[in-house]
């Protein structure tokens, strides 16, 4: 299995296997692989010639010292299941002074103010330190089609706004949520919960999916309300946000519009440990 951990010789071998029509797809992640990032994998390998996959904790995408620090780093097991599915897939494992080259720093972006809500208002910085991480990957790769899970959604409507503003040649495809057994949302971070937190964790989403169902027939303050209740009642959850909003501009609904397709967000902590998820409410 082709693994790089520098850009100069991934680039080098991605120019070697390139042909005149062929694709690459790309999947970036920041490791601890889950069935969820498998299967964006596996949608790569059904439409690309090719597909390169890259394993980096971006430092600039934190806001947390203790979340960088704590974040499951597990190359080994990573390339280990990478290979399992598919020997073919290329790994891009790079050092932070590959990507960085001495200057550990995010660029300012404006994403028509996407930023600015939800993961934007609670973690200041992380969607500049997104654009930066993937734009510079993008420029490595030069994929032509890119993954991204639908878990993170505001990451996935501005990484799709950083790509239209910059003129940059990637198709950007979204991807279902994958769910463990209970229905939390796979994510690295799961990692970090016991046993027990792990499955009462299953709370989120089945309250998403009642909010969703309240949603039918009552108003967006209604909803959210009986959210926050139903955090309240369950002290080992610290809700940090339970917002209702459009899904193209990402702006809270106050009033109903019919015009509008809507998507519940929802970022709690368990246990220190910072979990979100989200839902269409079509
Ligand atoms: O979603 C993630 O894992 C990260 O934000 C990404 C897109 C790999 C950038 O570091």
């Amino acid at each position: 299995m082709p693994i790089f951990y520098g850009k100069a010789a991934l680039i080098e071998f991605l120019n070697s296997v390139k042909t005149l029509n062929s694709t690459i797809g790309f999947v970036p992640t920041m490791g601890a692989l889950h069935q969820g990032h498998l299967s964006l994998m596996q949608q790569s390998l059904a439409e690309n010639n090719n597909t390169v996959v890259s394993i980096f904790v971006n430092p600039t995408q934190f806001n947390n010292a203790e979340d960088l620090e704590k974040y499951p780093r597990t190359l080994d097991k990573d390339t280990q299941k990478i290979a399992d599915l598919n020997s073919d897939i290329i790994i891009y494992a790079p050092s932070i002074e590959d990507i960085y080259e001495g200057k550990i720093a995010s660029q300012d972006f404006d994403f028509d103010g996407l930023e600015n809500q939800m993961e934007g208002k609670f973690r200041p910085g992380h969607f500049n330190g997104v654009g930066t991480i993937v734009k510079k990957l993008f420029e490595i790769v030069s994929p032509t089609n890119a993954y991204f899970g639908q878990k993170d959604f505001q990451q996935l409507q501005i990484v799709k706004k950083m790509v239209l503003k910059n003129n940059l040649a990637v198709n950007i495809i979204g991807c279902e949520i994958f769910r463990e057994a209970n229905g939390l949302a796979m994510s690295s971070r799961n990692e970090r919960l016991s046993a027990p937190e792990r499955e009462k964790a299953a709370i989120i989403y089945q309250t998403l999916l009642e909010a969703k169902e309240k949603f039918k027939t009552q108003s967006c303050a209604e909803v959210k309300n009986w959210v926050n209740q139903v955090f309240k009642s369950n002290p080992i959850f610290d809700l940090e946000y339970f917002e209702i909003a459009d899904e193209e501009t990402l702006i809270s609904c106050n009033e109903k519009s019919k015009d509008k397709n809507y998507r519940a967000f929802i970022a709690v902590f368990v246990n220190n440990i910072r979990l979100i998820d989200t839902i269409s409410l079509k």
